[in-house]
């Protein structure tokens, strides 16, 4: 076991290695993406700029839009007219999508996991995360997608950075037959939670999309503000659902059950309303997967 010490060591010089390396290459365009979010004042023109400054971003949002997913085959010929079709919102998930897909493509299957399933996972609680806060709490938050989308961004830097540990956590968890944290805790001293938390503080997330990153293996919610709560519980709960449906990775935290469920009525969310959910989750997934997403 890795004492803590040597964890907090270890921890320290991924996150210098994380700044140094092709993840940090997501960084401008997510940051910007979200100040574009969270500045009610912001306009199309804003998005457009924000893209634009990322061509391979801009060429491959214009193909999305041009494919038979969306349908407009010929007619979109640029951002602006990207947006104009298919509509603000629509675009910043694009965006952001297309951006964090970069650092899931590297395809190796190891004991069950590979990137892509992982990215299934994340984009599957991204989607079920925006309708759960949506059908609850009556608002659009684009917070929640962006969560969803990175919570387990941890697991991409210890694949990449620390691959020979990262090899011998799936196997533990595998054989042993031990949650991904726990035989994170054992080998590492610390978690992919950990990593994204500080990843996530290290690029200026704003305070609740850090704490539902952080927390989303040990919801402490009682301790934190309301608007965190909202989100984290959110977040939980989608993340626990999706892998209770077998979308994309399994994280095999099955004893997550009552955690799940505390949030599931803290939300009066009912588990008809979770299938309900989940259901269109699962559409949009096979949707994605029609059109070559994944
Ligand atoms: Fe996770
Ligand atoms: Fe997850």
């Amino acid at each position: 076991m890795n004492s803590p010490g040597k964890g907090s060591r270890l921890l320290k010089n991924l996150i210098v290695e994380v700044n140094n390396s092709d993840i940090s290459s997501i960084k401008e365009t997510v940051t910007q993406l979200i100040r574009i979010i969270n500045d009610p004042k912001s306009s199309a023109d804003d998005l457009k700029h924000a893209i634009e400054i990322d061509p391979p971003l801009s060429a491959k949002l214009v193909k999305i839009v041009r494919s038979a997913y969306y349908g407009y085959t010929k007619e979109i010929n640029d951002i602006r007219e990207a947006i104009v079709c298919i509509g603000f919102d629509t675009i910043k998930e694009l965006a952001l999508n297309q951006k964090v897909f970069n650092l899931f493509k590297e395809y190796e299957y190891i004991y069950g996991y590979t990137r892509i399933s992982l990215w299934k996972h994340c984009i599957a609680v991204a989607i079920c995360g925006k309708l759960i806060y949506r059908s609850v709490f009556r608002q659009y938050d684009d917070t929640i997608y962006i969560a969803g989308l990175l919570h387990d961004i941890g697991y991409i830097v210890v694949d990449q950075f620390l691959p020979k540990e990262f090899k011998e956590i799936l196997k533990k968890s595998r054989f042993e037959k031990k949650s991904l944290i726990d035989a994170e805790k054992e080998i590492l001293g610390f978690t992919h939670a950990d990593i994204g938390k500080r990843i996530a503080e290290e690029w200026g997330f704003p305070d609740s999309l850090v704490y539902a990153i952080a927390n989303h293996h040990s919801l402490y919610p009682e301790q934190e503000n309301e608007e965190y709560q909202k989100i984290a519980y959110t977040i939980y709960a989608a993340d626990y659902a999706c892998q209770r449906k077998n979308i994309g990775y399994d994280e095999n935290f099955h004893e997550r059950k009552n955690l799940f469920q505390k949030c599931r009525i803290k939300l009066k969310l009912t588990e008809k309303a979770i299938d309900y959910i989940i259901e269109k989750v699962e559409n949009e997934i096979t949707k994605m997967e029609e059109a070559g997403f994944f």
